[in-house]
Protein backbone atom coordinates (compact mmCIF):
# COMPACT_ATOMS: atom_id res chain seq x y z
CA UNK A 1 0.00 0.00 0.00
CA UNK A 2 1.33 3.28 -1.07
CA UNK A 3 0.35 6.88 0.19
CA UNK A 4 -0.45 9.49 -2.81
CA UNK A 5 -0.73 13.29 -1.43
CA UNK A 6 -0.86 15.86 -3.37
CA UNK A 7 1.05 19.24 -2.82
CA UNK A 8 -0.48 21.75 -0.47
CA UNK A 9 -3.03 23.91 -1.72
CA UNK A 10 -4.04 21.44 -4.86
CA UNK A 11 -7.33 22.32 -6.02
CA UNK A 12 -9.82 19.69 -6.36
CA UNK A 13 -12.41 20.11 -8.92
CA UNK A 14 -14.74 18.91 -11.68
CA UNK A 15 -15.98 20.47 -14.39
CA UNK A 16 -18.76 20.90 -17.14
CA UNK A 17 -19.69 23.30 -20.04
CA UNK A 18 -22.64 25.66 -20.45
CA UNK A 19 -24.10 23.66 -23.34
CA UNK A 20 -24.33 20.40 -21.84
CA UNK A 21 -25.64 21.14 -18.41
CA UNK A 22 -27.09 24.48 -18.81
CA UNK A 23 -30.71 23.55 -20.55
CA UNK A 24 -33.28 26.54 -20.90
CA UNK A 25 -31.97 27.08 -24.59
CA UNK A 26 -34.27 29.24 -25.42
CA UNK A 27 -34.94 31.32 -22.29
CA UNK A 28 -34.54 34.77 -20.87
CA UNK A 29 -33.38 35.93 -23.94
CA UNK A 30 -30.56 33.13 -24.67
CA UNK A 31 -29.96 33.32 -28.72
CA UNK A 32 -28.91 30.24 -30.67
CA UNK A 33 -26.11 28.52 -30.79
CA UNK A 34 -24.27 25.96 -33.44
CA UNK A 35 -25.22 23.16 -31.40
CA UNK A 36 -28.59 24.32 -30.82
CA UNK A 37 -29.22 24.37 -34.93
CA UNK A 38 -27.40 20.91 -35.24
CA UNK A 39 -29.51 18.79 -32.42
CA UNK A 40 -32.68 20.32 -33.58
CA UNK A 41 -31.42 18.76 -37.33
CA UNK A 42 -32.77 15.61 -37.51
CA UNK A 43 -30.83 12.44 -37.60
CA UNK A 44 -27.52 14.69 -36.47
CA UNK A 45 -27.48 13.72 -33.15
CA UNK A 46 -28.13 10.11 -31.15
CA UNK A 47 -31.45 9.63 -31.47
CA UNK A 48 -32.21 13.24 -31.67
CA UNK A 49 -31.15 14.17 -28.53
CA UNK A 50 -30.56 18.08 -28.01
CA UNK A 51 -29.73 20.19 -25.18
CA UNK A 52 -32.74 22.18 -25.00
CA UNK A 53 -33.65 20.91 -21.18
CA UNK A 54 -29.81 19.33 -20.42
CA UNK A 55 -29.30 18.84 -17.02
CA UNK A 56 -31.31 22.07 -16.03
CA UNK A 57 -29.04 23.77 -14.62
CA UNK A 58 -29.49 26.99 -15.44
CA UNK A 59 -32.49 26.79 -13.04
CA UNK A 60 -31.03 24.48 -10.33
CA UNK A 61 -27.45 25.48 -10.06
CA UNK A 62 -27.81 26.44 -6.22
CA UNK A 63 -29.09 22.88 -5.83
CA UNK A 64 -25.78 21.76 -8.22
CA UNK A 65 -23.40 23.94 -5.48
CA UNK A 66 -25.32 22.69 -2.63
CA UNK A 67 -23.73 19.14 -4.23
CA UNK A 68 -20.21 20.35 -4.92
CA UNK A 69 -19.89 21.87 -1.46
CA UNK A 70 -20.92 17.80 0.01
CA UNK A 71 -18.45 16.90 -1.98
CA UNK A 72 -15.93 19.47 -1.16
CA UNK A 73 -14.83 20.49 -4.61
CA UNK A 74 -12.15 23.60 -4.27
CA UNK A 75 -12.95 24.53 -7.35
CA UNK A 76 -15.32 24.65 -10.27
CA UNK A 77 -14.67 24.72 -13.86
CA UNK A 78 -17.84 25.98 -16.04
CA UNK A 79 -18.32 27.59 -19.53
CA UNK A 80 -19.90 30.85 -20.77
CA UNK A 81 -22.37 30.73 -23.41
CA UNK A 82 -21.70 33.28 -25.50
CA UNK A 83 -24.80 33.49 -26.88
CA UNK A 84 -27.10 33.66 -23.39
CA UNK A 85 -24.63 37.05 -22.84
CA UNK A 86 -24.97 37.81 -26.63
CA UNK A 87 -27.49 36.49 -28.39
CA UNK A 88 -25.96 37.65 -31.82
CA UNK A 89 -22.49 37.34 -30.73
CA UNK A 90 -22.49 41.12 -30.83
CA UNK A 91 -23.58 44.22 -29.65
CA UNK A 92 -26.00 44.67 -26.40
CA UNK A 93 -25.46 42.40 -23.35
CA UNK A 94 -28.32 40.46 -22.42
CA UNK A 95 -29.23 41.51 -18.71
CA UNK A 96 -30.27 37.95 -17.57
CA UNK A 97 -27.77 36.13 -18.76
CA UNK A 98 -25.56 37.89 -17.94
CA UNK A 99 -27.35 37.81 -14.47
CA UNK A 100 -27.60 34.30 -14.08
CA UNK A 101 -23.40 34.06 -14.67
CA UNK A 102 -23.10 36.71 -12.06
CA UNK A 103 -25.34 34.47 -9.70
CA UNK A 104 -23.38 31.78 -10.12
CA UNK A 105 -19.92 33.31 -9.27
CA UNK A 106 -21.24 34.41 -6.61
CA UNK A 107 -22.81 31.33 -5.11
CA UNK A 108 -19.42 29.72 -6.12
CA UNK A 109 -17.53 32.15 -4.16
CA UNK A 110 -19.89 31.89 -1.07
CA UNK A 111 -18.70 28.77 -1.11
CA UNK A 112 -15.70 28.84 -1.01
CA UNK A 113 -15.27 27.14 -4.36
CA UNK A 114 -12.69 28.75 -6.71
CA UNK A 115 -14.79 29.04 -9.79
CA UNK A 116 -12.23 28.65 -13.10
CA UNK A 117 -14.09 30.23 -15.89
CA UNK A 118 -13.90 28.64 -19.74
CA UNK A 119 -14.74 31.48 -22.65
CA UNK A 120 -15.58 29.07 -25.39
CA UNK A 121 -16.72 25.72 -25.38
CA UNK A 122 -18.16 25.32 -28.91
CA UNK A 123 -21.07 26.89 -29.00
CA UNK A 124 -20.60 29.71 -31.07
CA UNK A 125 -23.58 31.95 -31.54
CA UNK A 126 -25.56 30.84 -34.69
CA UNK A 127 -25.72 34.61 -35.71
CA UNK A 128 -21.99 34.50 -36.29
CA UNK A 129 -21.84 31.07 -38.06
CA UNK A 130 -24.60 32.76 -40.61
CA UNK A 131 -21.49 35.11 -41.23
CA UNK A 132 -19.08 31.93 -42.22
CA UNK A 133 -18.12 30.94 -38.34
CA UNK A 134 -14.64 30.15 -37.71
CA UNK A 135 -13.92 30.47 -41.66
CA UNK A 136 -14.58 33.92 -40.91
CA UNK A 137 -11.18 36.23 -39.72
CA UNK A 138 -13.79 38.24 -38.46
CA UNK A 139 -15.22 35.88 -35.81
CA UNK A 140 -11.61 35.75 -34.20
CA UNK A 141 -12.43 39.68 -33.60
CA UNK A 142 -15.78 39.55 -31.99
CA UNK A 143 -14.79 36.86 -29.72
CA UNK A 144 -12.17 39.27 -28.21
CA UNK A 145 -14.63 42.31 -27.99
CA UNK A 146 -16.67 38.96 -25.83
CA UNK A 147 -13.89 38.04 -24.01
CA UNK A 148 -12.72 41.34 -23.45
CA UNK A 149 -16.78 42.18 -21.61
CA UNK A 150 -16.10 39.35 -19.22
CA UNK A 151 -13.12 40.20 -18.03
CA UNK A 152 -14.54 43.96 -17.45
CA UNK A 153 -17.48 42.43 -15.91
CA UNK A 154 -15.72 39.74 -13.57
CA UNK A 155 -12.46 41.50 -12.74
CA UNK A 156 -11.70 40.70 -9.04
CA UNK A 157 -14.21 37.80 -8.71
CA UNK A 158 -12.93 35.36 -11.54
CA UNK A 159 -8.90 34.39 -11.27
CA UNK A 160 -8.54 31.52 -13.62
CA UNK A 161 -9.82 31.83 -16.94
CA UNK A 162 -9.64 29.80 -20.15
CA UNK A 163 -9.68 31.20 -24.15
CA UNK A 164 -10.93 27.87 -25.29
CA UNK A 165 -11.72 24.40 -24.38
CA UNK A 166 -10.30 22.19 -26.93
CA UNK A 167 -10.53 23.76 -30.63
CA UNK A 168 -10.28 20.37 -31.87
CA UNK A 169 -14.13 20.14 -31.09
CA UNK A 170 -14.74 23.10 -32.83
CA UNK A 171 -12.41 21.92 -36.01
CA UNK A 172 -14.26 18.05 -36.06
CA UNK A 173 -17.34 20.79 -36.65
CA UNK A 174 -15.92 21.92 -39.65
CA UNK A 175 -13.66 18.79 -41.12
CA UNK A 176 -16.36 16.06 -40.11
CA UNK A 177 -20.51 15.69 -40.12
CA UNK A 178 -20.13 14.75 -36.67
CA UNK A 179 -20.39 17.77 -34.80
CA UNK A 180 -21.81 21.12 -35.21
CA UNK A 181 -22.04 23.38 -37.11
CA UNK A 182 -21.42 19.93 -39.75
CA UNK A 183 -19.31 21.42 -42.63
CA UNK A 184 -17.72 18.11 -43.21
CA UNK A 185 -14.84 19.30 -45.56
CA UNK A 186 -11.23 18.43 -44.32
CA UNK A 187 -9.51 20.98 -46.21
CA UNK A 188 -10.78 23.44 -43.74
CA UNK A 189 -8.77 22.15 -40.88
CA UNK A 190 -5.88 24.46 -40.62
CA UNK A 191 -7.82 27.65 -41.67
CA UNK A 192 -10.05 26.58 -38.44
CA UNK A 193 -7.30 26.08 -36.22
CA UNK A 194 -5.65 29.35 -37.51
CA UNK A 195 -8.68 30.98 -36.64
CA UNK A 196 -9.60 29.68 -33.21
CA UNK A 197 -5.68 30.36 -32.01
CA UNK A 198 -6.04 33.90 -33.12
CA UNK A 199 -8.85 34.61 -31.10
CA UNK A 200 -6.93 33.05 -28.20
CA UNK A 201 -4.11 35.29 -28.68
CA UNK A 202 -6.20 38.76 -29.19
CA UNK A 203 -8.48 37.39 -25.97
CA UNK A 204 -5.02 37.12 -24.47
CA UNK A 205 -3.99 40.67 -24.96
CA UNK A 206 -7.12 41.95 -24.09
CA UNK A 207 -7.24 40.36 -20.50
CA UNK A 208 -3.22 42.07 -20.11
CA UNK A 209 -4.76 45.18 -21.40
CA UNK A 210 -7.61 44.78 -18.79
CA UNK A 211 -5.45 44.79 -15.92
CA UNK A 212 -6.73 41.68 -14.25
CA UNK A 213 -4.37 41.95 -10.87
CA UNK A 214 -3.88 38.11 -9.59
CA UNK A 215 -6.01 36.09 -12.34
CA UNK A 216 -4.62 33.96 -14.82
CA UNK A 217 -5.48 32.95 -17.87
CA UNK A 218 -4.74 30.31 -20.17
CA UNK A 219 -5.79 27.37 -22.92
CA UNK A 220 -7.31 23.93 -22.50
CA UNK A 221 -6.08 21.56 -25.11
CA UNK A 222 -6.58 17.76 -25.71
CA UNK A 223 -3.77 15.84 -26.01
CA UNK A 224 -3.69 12.95 -27.51
CA UNK A 225 -0.68 10.73 -28.07
CA UNK A 226 -1.00 8.07 -30.92
CA UNK A 227 1.12 5.03 -31.52
CA UNK A 228 0.70 2.47 -34.26
CA UNK A 229 -0.21 -0.75 -33.88
CA UNK A 230 2.17 -2.54 -35.90
CA UNK A 231 4.05 0.33 -37.58
CA UNK A 232 3.38 -0.31 -41.13
CA UNK A 233 4.53 2.90 -43.27
CA UNK A 234 1.05 3.36 -44.15
CA UNK A 235 0.38 3.46 -40.19
CA UNK A 236 3.23 5.86 -39.50
CA UNK A 237 2.23 8.04 -41.77
CA UNK A 238 -1.69 8.43 -40.55
CA UNK A 239 -0.30 8.68 -36.81
CA UNK A 240 2.53 11.12 -38.02
CA UNK A 241 -0.44 13.72 -40.02
CA UNK A 242 -3.07 13.05 -36.72
CA UNK A 243 -0.75 13.87 -34.40
CA UNK A 244 0.18 16.93 -36.25
CA UNK A 245 -3.08 18.07 -36.75
CA UNK A 246 -4.84 17.33 -34.00
CA UNK A 247 -2.42 17.82 -30.93
CA UNK A 248 1.29 19.04 -31.77
CA UNK A 249 0.30 21.90 -33.83
CA UNK A 250 -1.45 23.48 -31.31
CA UNK A 251 1.81 23.11 -28.84
CA UNK A 252 4.05 24.39 -31.26
CA UNK A 253 1.56 27.62 -32.01
CA UNK A 254 1.26 28.24 -28.70
CA UNK A 255 4.65 27.72 -27.01
CA UNK A 256 6.91 28.19 -30.33
CA UNK A 257 4.64 31.07 -32.71
CA UNK A 258 4.99 28.31 -35.58
CA UNK A 259 2.67 25.85 -37.37
CA UNK A 260 4.84 22.29 -38.00
CA UNK A 261 5.61 22.15 -41.67
CA UNK A 262 3.56 19.20 -42.57
CA UNK A 263 0.45 21.49 -41.91
CA UNK A 264 1.37 24.32 -44.27
CA UNK A 265 2.53 21.49 -46.54
CA UNK A 266 -1.33 19.78 -46.48
CA UNK A 267 -3.70 22.57 -46.07
CA UNK A 268 -4.24 25.65 -47.68
CA UNK A 269 -4.53 28.59 -44.63
CA UNK A 270 -3.84 32.19 -44.43
CA UNK A 271 -1.89 33.74 -41.74
CA UNK A 272 -0.91 37.60 -41.25
CA UNK A 273 2.14 39.11 -40.18
CA UNK A 274 2.05 39.82 -36.21
CA UNK A 275 -0.21 36.28 -36.06
CA UNK A 276 1.70 34.06 -34.33
CA UNK A 277 3.30 36.39 -32.25
CA UNK A 278 -0.35 37.25 -30.71
CA UNK A 279 -0.97 33.25 -30.65
CA UNK A 280 2.43 32.62 -28.61
CA UNK A 281 1.76 35.37 -25.62
CA UNK A 282 2.93 33.77 -22.32
CA UNK A 283 0.28 31.83 -20.89
CA UNK A 284 -0.42 32.17 -16.84
CA UNK A 285 -0.68 27.75 -16.81
CA UNK A 286 -1.93 25.64 -19.31
CA UNK A 287 -4.98 23.42 -19.54
CA UNK A 288 -4.53 20.02 -19.42
CA UNK A 289 -7.35 17.78 -20.88
CA UNK A 290 -6.79 13.96 -20.72
CA UNK A 291 -8.63 10.78 -21.56
CA UNK A 292 -5.97 8.33 -22.74
CA UNK A 293 -4.63 7.48 -26.57
CA UNK A 294 -5.17 6.87 -29.89
CA UNK A 295 -4.12 3.20 -31.35
CA UNK A 296 -3.69 3.17 -35.05
CA UNK A 297 -4.18 -0.07 -36.68
CA UNK A 298 -5.04 -1.73 -39.89
CA UNK A 299 -8.53 -3.26 -40.64
CA UNK A 300 -9.75 -6.44 -42.24
CA UNK A 301 -9.91 -4.19 -45.75
CA UNK A 302 -6.82 -3.20 -45.40
CA UNK A 303 -7.96 1.07 -43.46
CA UNK A 304 -5.91 3.04 -41.34
CA UNK A 305 -7.93 3.69 -38.59
CA UNK A 306 -7.70 4.87 -34.79
CA UNK A 307 -9.62 3.47 -31.65
CA UNK A 308 -9.07 4.51 -27.97
CA UNK A 309 -7.11 3.52 -25.50
CA UNK A 310 -7.38 3.58 -22.09
CA UNK A 311 -3.72 4.23 -20.81
CA UNK A 312 -2.92 5.79 -17.60
CA UNK A 313 0.37 6.65 -18.70
CA UNK A 314 -1.04 9.05 -20.57
CA UNK A 315 -1.70 11.41 -17.64
CA UNK A 316 1.99 11.44 -16.95
CA UNK A 317 3.25 11.85 -20.65
CA UNK A 318 0.76 14.97 -21.55
CA UNK A 319 1.94 16.67 -18.48
CA UNK A 320 5.72 15.56 -19.17
CA UNK A 321 5.04 17.08 -22.70
CA UNK A 322 3.87 20.43 -21.80
CA UNK A 323 7.44 20.97 -19.43
CA UNK A 324 9.25 19.74 -22.27
CA UNK A 325 8.13 23.62 -24.60
CA UNK A 326 8.06 25.18 -21.46
CA UNK A 327 9.65 23.66 -17.88
CA UNK A 328 8.15 25.60 -15.65
CA UNK A 329 4.26 26.75 -16.58
CA UNK A 330 1.88 25.73 -14.27
CA UNK A 331 -0.79 23.10 -15.20
CA UNK A 332 -4.22 22.21 -14.82
CA UNK A 333 -5.72 19.14 -15.51
CA UNK A 334 -8.78 20.88 -16.74
CA UNK A 335 -10.69 17.50 -17.51
CA UNK A 336 -10.06 13.62 -17.00
CA UNK A 337 -12.78 10.92 -16.61
CA UNK A 338 -14.47 8.19 -18.25
CA UNK A 339 -18.12 6.93 -19.46
CA UNK A 340 -19.30 3.69 -18.23
CA UNK A 341 -22.71 1.71 -19.14
CA UNK A 342 -23.56 3.20 -15.26
CA UNK A 343 -26.63 1.63 -14.40
CA UNK A 344 -28.87 2.64 -11.30
CA UNK A 345 -29.76 -0.18 -9.04
CA UNK A 346 -32.69 -1.91 -6.99
CA UNK A 347 -31.20 -0.18 -4.11
CA UNK A 348 -30.93 3.17 -5.64
CA UNK A 349 -27.30 3.18 -5.82
CA UNK A 350 -24.64 2.82 -8.48
CA UNK A 351 -21.90 0.87 -8.30
CA UNK A 352 -19.40 2.26 -10.88
CA UNK A 353 -15.54 0.34 -9.69
CA UNK A 354 -14.56 0.91 -13.28
CA UNK A 355 -14.67 4.44 -13.17
CA UNK A 356 -13.02 4.65 -9.63
CA UNK A 357 -10.13 2.44 -11.15
CA UNK A 358 -9.90 5.05 -14.19
CA UNK A 359 -9.70 7.91 -11.89
CA UNK A 360 -7.21 6.21 -9.31
CA UNK A 361 -5.09 4.95 -12.00
CA UNK A 362 -4.60 8.05 -14.32
CA UNK A 363 -4.48 10.10 -10.97
CA UNK A 364 -1.34 8.15 -9.46
CA UNK A 365 0.14 9.16 -13.00
CA UNK A 366 -0.53 12.64 -12.33
CA UNK A 367 1.19 12.10 -8.96
CA UNK A 368 4.09 10.38 -10.60
CA UNK A 369 4.50 13.81 -12.28
CA UNK A 370 4.28 16.07 -9.55
CA UNK A 371 6.72 13.65 -7.89
CA UNK A 372 8.79 14.69 -10.94
CA UNK A 373 8.94 18.05 -10.47
CA UNK A 374 5.72 19.10 -12.83
CA UNK A 375 3.54 22.68 -11.44
CA UNK A 376 0.69 20.77 -11.17
CA UNK A 377 -1.95 23.33 -9.66
CA UNK A 378 -5.18 21.32 -9.49
CA UNK A 379 -7.53 18.38 -11.01
CA UNK A 380 -10.85 18.48 -12.70
CA UNK A 381 -12.53 15.31 -13.07
CA UNK A 382 -15.39 15.17 -16.06
CA UNK A 383 -18.07 15.59 -15.25
CA UNK A 384 -19.63 16.47 -12.15
CA UNK A 385 -22.42 15.26 -13.42
CA UNK A 386 -24.04 13.21 -16.66
CA UNK A 387 -24.92 15.70 -19.31
CA UNK A 388 -25.36 16.34 -23.30
CA UNK A 389 -22.74 14.02 -24.43
CA UNK A 390 -22.35 16.49 -27.72
CA UNK A 391 -22.86 13.60 -31.02
CA UNK A 392 -23.37 10.94 -28.59
CA UNK A 393 -26.41 12.93 -26.87
CA UNK A 394 -27.36 11.43 -23.56
CA UNK A 395 -26.17 7.37 -24.48
CA UNK A 396 -22.64 8.30 -22.32
CA UNK A 397 -22.73 9.20 -18.86
CA UNK A 398 -19.14 10.81 -17.43
CA UNK A 399 -20.93 12.09 -14.27
CA UNK A 400 -20.00 11.56 -10.99
CA UNK A 401 -23.53 12.29 -10.30
CA UNK A 402 -25.87 10.26 -12.24
CA UNK A 403 -28.53 12.37 -13.53
CA UNK A 404 -32.55 11.11 -13.63
CA UNK A 405 -33.39 12.82 -16.82
CA UNK A 406 -37.21 12.25 -16.38
CA UNK A 407 -36.92 14.18 -12.83
CA UNK A 408 -33.75 15.68 -12.70
CA UNK A 409 -32.75 13.74 -9.72
CA UNK A 410 -28.80 14.01 -9.01
CA UNK A 411 -27.97 10.70 -7.53
CA UNK A 412 -24.03 10.13 -6.03
CA UNK A 413 -22.53 7.31 -7.93
CA UNK A 414 -19.81 5.41 -5.70
CA UNK A 415 -17.53 7.31 -7.44
CA UNK A 416 -18.67 10.92 -6.50
CA UNK A 417 -18.38 9.02 -2.29
CA UNK A 418 -14.72 8.16 -3.74
CA UNK A 419 -14.08 11.62 -5.11
CA UNK A 420 -14.88 12.96 -1.79
CA UNK A 421 -12.58 11.16 0.59
CA UNK A 422 -9.80 12.34 -2.51
CA UNK A 423 -10.49 15.70 -1.70
CA UNK A 424 -10.92 15.45 2.14
CA UNK A 425 -7.62 13.47 2.22
CA UNK A 426 -5.20 15.41 -0.21
CA UNK A 427 -4.69 11.76 -1.70
CA UNK A 428 -5.23 8.47 -1.78
CA UNK A 429 -3.94 4.72 -0.61
CA UNK A 430 -2.93 3.07 -3.65
CA UNK A 431 -3.24 -0.79 -2.92
CA UNK A 432 -1.60 -2.25 -6.21
CA UNK A 433 1.32 -0.90 -7.80
CA UNK A 434 0.50 -0.03 -11.35
CA UNK A 435 1.17 -2.06 -14.54
CA UNK A 436 4.69 -0.91 -15.36
CA UNK A 437 3.62 -0.55 -18.74
CA UNK A 438 1.30 2.13 -17.19
CA UNK A 439 -1.99 0.70 -18.88
CA UNK A 440 -2.63 -0.29 -22.41
CA UNK A 441 -2.15 -3.80 -20.92
CA UNK A 442 -3.44 -5.67 -24.17
CA UNK A 443 -1.00 -3.47 -26.51
CA UNK A 444 1.93 -3.04 -24.68
CA UNK A 445 4.16 -5.59 -26.24
CA UNK A 446 3.51 -4.51 -29.29
CA UNK A 447 3.02 -1.01 -29.79
CA UNK A 448 5.47 1.15 -31.94
CA UNK A 449 6.01 4.92 -30.51
CA UNK A 450 6.12 7.45 -33.63
CA UNK A 451 9.60 8.81 -33.75
CA UNK A 452 7.77 12.38 -31.72
CA UNK A 453 7.17 10.23 -28.75
C1 LIG B 1 -14.88 17.74 -23.91
C2 LIG B 1 -16.17 17.53 -23.16
C3 LIG B 1 -16.66 16.10 -23.39
C4 LIG B 1 -15.63 15.17 -22.84
C5 LIG B 1 -16.01 13.68 -22.92
C6 LIG B 1 -13.94 16.58 -23.84
O1 LIG B 1 -13.38 16.38 -25.10
O2 LIG B 1 -14.26 18.93 -23.54
O3 LIG B 1 -17.09 18.49 -23.56
O4 LIG B 1 -17.92 15.87 -22.84
O5 LIG B 1 -14.43 15.32 -23.55
O6 LIG B 1 -16.08 13.25 -24.23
Amino acid sequence: MKRLTFPTGFLWGAATAAYQIEGAWDQDGRGPSIWDTFSHAPGRVYENHNGDIACDHYHRFQEDIEQMKKLGLTTYRFSFSWSRIFPTGVGKPNPAGLRFYHELVDALLNAGIEPNATLYHWDLPQALEDQGGWLNRETAVRFAEYAAFLFREFKGKIKLWSTLNEPNGTVVGYVTPAFAPGKNDPSLHMQVVHHLLLAHGMAVREFRNAGMGNANIGIVIDQWQRVCETGTPAEREFAANETDAYYIGYLDAIFLGKYPQSLHDRFSFEVRPGDMELISQPLDFQGVNCYGRYVVYTDEKGNVCSRFDRYPRAMYDAVQKIREYRPDVPIYVTENGTACPDVLGKDGHLHDQDRIAYLRDYLAELHRAVQDGADVRGYYCWSLMDNFEWGAGYSMRFGLQYVDYETQERIWKDSAYWYQTVIAANGFDLEEPLDASGGGIQYAATLVQPEKF
